[in-house]
């Protein structure tokens, strides 16, 4: 072989070596599912970031820098809304004054957790660190192909009313009531598009379904940063269309004010 020929040969397969390498160490494609002592709790997103290695693997333990890092670095998320939902989270931890919380201490029910999820079983039926196919399979019935403010509002809607009907001890805080609206506020704009709030179902279902990134779907990291304003602001979307269909049902109901909720972080029970 000619020594030209050897060393492009040489290069190409470092080349190919290197390209694996990165592949191999690029968060985004590797995942693993959490190993036995490992927590994970009732949120698909984190338990997803965790999974990625975002957020410690162990799902313990999270810090306020940890939390920061792992959202910029999975979904873009500014400081600003690190800040905001770790003082969230760290509520959760029955250690008062903790600097730290593990998944699983979001699980508790009431604090943050509230029956009538997306994805899984109210409080008296089971445990909301699994996720359910049985909820989950009711929520994607009603999205339809795009998961929109309207869509979303009438999944939301729905597992309410099961949920009312079936769950002899069924409760929501005002908070509760907030972060519905935020959560479904949140992954259409994160997994979708923040500006006109859509996003593609089968990228939700992979998520929700695998607690994984929808890399393999086509999902990228948003290349804008996403803030507390735009939450909040999308979170105000998906009330307007909660209570245009709760006060038509039951009129002068319903004139929450959701985002000051989120900032005040209210826990007074509404059913
Ligand atoms: C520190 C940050 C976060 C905290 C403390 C948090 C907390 C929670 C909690 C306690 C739940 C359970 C609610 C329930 O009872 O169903 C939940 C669910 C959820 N979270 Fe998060 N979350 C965080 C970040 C995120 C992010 C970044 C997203 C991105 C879109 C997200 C999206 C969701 C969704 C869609 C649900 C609903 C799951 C369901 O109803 O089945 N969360 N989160």
């Amino acid at each position: 072989m000619r020594i030209a020929t050897f060393l492009s040969f040489t290069v190409a397969a470092a080349a190919t070596q290197a390209a694996a390498k990165n592949a191999t160490q690029d968060p985004f494609e590797q995942w693993d599912g959490p190993k036995a002592g490992d927590v994970r709790g009732p949120c698909p997103f984190l338990n997803t970031f965790a999974n990625h290695g975002f957020l410690p693997r162990s799902g313990k333990y999270i810090t306020e820098k940890d939390l920061a890092n792992g959202l910029f670095n999975a979904v873009h998320f500014d400081a600003n809304i690190s800040q905001f939902l770790f003082d969230f989270a760290v509520s959760t931890n029955p250690q008062p004054n903790s600097t730290w919380f593990s998944l699983d201490h979001l699980s508790r029910h009431n604090v943050l957790e509230h029956d009538a999820s997306l994805s899984r079983v109210d409080a008296f039926l089971g445990h909301a660190d699994v996720f359910n196919q049985q909820a989950f399979d009711e929520t994607r019935s009603h999205w339809g192909d795009i998961v929109n403010v309207e869509s979303g509002t009438t999944a939301i809607l729905a597992r309410m009313k099961t949920c009312k009907a079936t769950d002899p001890n069924y409760s929501l805080s005002d908070l509760g009531e907030a972060f519905i609206l935020g959560e479904t506020a949140a992954f259409i704009s994160i997994l979708g598009d923040a500006k006109s709030i859509t996003v593609d179902k089968k990228l939700v279902e992979y998520l929700f379904q695998n607690e994984r990134l929808p890399t393999k779907l086509g999902w990228k990291r948003p290349g804008t940063p996403f803030t507390t304003d735009i939450l909040l602001e999308n979170l105000g979307k998906v009330q307007v269309e909660y209570e245009k269909r709760l006060n038509a049902t039951s009129p002068g109901k319903r004139s929450g004010e959701y985002a000051g909720r989120m900032i005040h972080g209210s826990t007074k029970l509404i059913y």
